[in-house]
């Protein structure tokens, strides 16, 4: 009989609960747990903590679950959650695309061999290099996020084929987890707005222009969306707006780029549908709203990010001290807001469990909080662990694959944590660590 027992959030437990940890997640005797075969005790030991560690079989799963759930669709992995060159080759041996937001984004792909024209480029403010690059490598589709970029972007096309673009634009849907991250609705920074004529002229311009080949419209209404639904609203808007475009410019555009967005979960509980149940509606909207408009179905590209890498993550920190203050009981480890800044921008909720050796002590409700000069460094509040956890033991954060590395910061210099990567029992390492010795060759000055 195994001695190993399956994680409860972890892969789809048998009350259908979205999962927490990846699906590999297993408890070992003596308290430990393990991702793809490998003890996070272990894993700490070995590389020191804190420490990162992606499961390569939940990022391919869920690329595949993706291209499951929408097989005429291009689905292309949003970098920004997360990017190194391991992930790159998962994501092209999946058969994925690849959305891109800057020149380093963009160049770590090709330069490790992704095929530049199954990438998008996005940014509401393309700098020179990026536009440089994006031409240089010949990136498949660039995204217009502005009147301005139009002209500037087709002066910079020197060869004798035209730059495929989209523009984006603003459907005028409220979604997302947070104000920070809501782009659909009107009144922030990112698209072009089809309420106020915006979309229309910015494509109209694009038309004009002979060295850009407009594609079609893109969207992103924002992240971390729990319910289908907003989708839905989007594909029947963006669908009208693409008939409108048809009957006044005599033009049917073959694309639609509905953005990213896809929620997870980072509590047990936290609501998080499937990649089937998004694909399901969105394909369902899809043709309902070309009948309805008598549109041909346009290629449609979907852009996760979060939902591939978050899940895959799990961060391991080492207990630095434990005190008690105002009542409430911190418990302080050796990362926080530099390599985590989610909770103090978001005001995102983890839950944390205690690897590495067995608990027979009562639980209590803990807070965790980082190592910066900052009382807004809390990892995760009102938390669950045992009440003798102490220093030195060893605390693992799962749903730590996304946004947290790619927005990590130099903060105190105490140097961004590495990355593992972990696959049927063996563990490699895919990022250093960031040594005092990188922060001293940057600082050139006297
Ligand atoms: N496409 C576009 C154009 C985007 O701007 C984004 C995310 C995505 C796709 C991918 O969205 P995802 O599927 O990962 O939600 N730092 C925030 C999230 C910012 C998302 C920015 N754009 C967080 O930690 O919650």
């Amino acid at each position: 009989m195994s001695t190993e027992a399956r994680v409860e959030g972890a892969g789809t437990d048998l009350l259908g609960a979205p999962p927490v940890w990846p699906a590999s997640a297993t408890v070992a005797p003596g308290g430990d747990l393990t991702i793809g075969g490998v003890s996070l005790s272990a894993l700490a030991d070995r590389f020191g903590t804190p420490v990162y560690v992606l499961d390569e079989q939940e990022v391919r799963d869920r690329a595949r679950a993706w291209r499951r759930a929408l097989p005429d669709a291009e689905v292309a992995y949003a970098a920004k959650a997360f990017l190194c060159r391991a992930v790159v080759d998962w994501i092209r041996e999946e058969g994925l695309g690849l959305d891109v937001c800057s020149a380093g984004e963009l160049e770590l792909a090709v330069t490790h061999g992704f095929d530049a024209d199954r990438i998008v480029l996005h940014g509401n403010a393309k700098s020179p290099e990026d536009l440089r690059a994006a031409l240089r490598f010949g990136v498949g589709r660039i995204v217009i996020d502005s009147d301005c970029e139009i002209a500037r972007l087709a002066a910079q096309v020197t060869g004798p084929k035209p730059q495929r673009v989209m523009v984006r634009v603003l459907p005028g849907i409220e979604a997302g987890a947070h104000k920070k991250i809501r782009t659909g609705a009107e009144g922030q920074k990112f698209g072009l707005s089809i309420a106020a004529g915006d979309a229309e002229d910015a494509v109209a311009r694009t038309l004009g222009q002979p060295h850009l080949q407009l594609v079609g419209i893109h969207c992103h209404l924002g992240s971390q969306i729990a319910t289908p639904e907003p989708y839905g609203a989007a594909v029947h808007r963006l669908i009208a707006f693409l008939a409108r475009l048809r009957e006044r410019y005599g033009v049917t555009l073959p694309e639609l780029d509905i953005g990213g967005g896809f929620a997870v979960a980072y509590r047990p509980g936290d609501p998080a549908p499937t990649a089937a149940a998004y694909g399901q509606l969105i394909s369902r909207q899809l043709t309902t709203s070309c009948a309805e408009f008598r549109y041909p179905t346009p290629r449609l590209t979907v852009e996760p990010g979060r939902s591939l890498l978050a899940p895959a993550g799990v961060a391991l920190y080492r207990v630095l001290a434990v005190k008690r203050s105002g009542g409430q009981v911190f418990v302080a480890v050796d990362g926080g807001m530099s390599d985590n800044p989610r909770p103090a921008l978001y005001g995102a909720r983890y839950t944390v469990r205690l690897v590495g050796r067995p608990v027979s002590a009562p639980m209590r409700t803990t807070t965790v909080v980082g190592r910066h000069c900052e009382a807004g460094d809390v990892l995760a509040e009102d938390v669950e662990l045992p009440e003798d956890v102490r220093p030195g033991d060893v605390l693992a954060v799962p749903a730590s694959g996304a946004y947290h590395l790619s927005m990590a910061s130099g903060y105190n210099l105490v140097g961004r944590p590495p990355v593992t990567a972990v696959r049927e029992g063996r563990a490699r390492l895919l990022v250093r660590r960031e040594t005092f010795e990188d922060h001293r060759r940057r600082d050139v000055g006297l």
